[in-house]
């Protein structure tokens, strides 16, 4: 699915029919992390992830926006 510049990824995984767990919509509280499988995003948070839970490669979804081809696990 290709996606609009800027797309968040949760707003990419809801035009796909799964609606991924989502509170602040600001990065703060961590509802909806998710796992990437493969790819990269740029992530804008604000707390809402620690680094050692970006270095195993969880990504908030609802601040995360897409590098390229991407793949999240839900
Ligand atoms: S919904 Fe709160 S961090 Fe994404």
């Amino acid at each position: 699915m290709r996606i609009q510049p800027g797309e968040t990824m949760h707003s990419a995984a809801a035009k796909l029919g799964l609606h991924i767990p989502k509170a602040c919509g600001m990065g703060i509280c961590g509802t909806c992390r998710v796992p990437l499988s493969s790819g990269q995003v740029e992530i804008d948070h604000n707390g809402g992830i620690t680094d050692e839970e970006v270095a195993d490669r969880y990504i908030l979804s609802c601040c995360s926006r897409p590098l390229g081809d991407v793949v999240v696990e839900y």
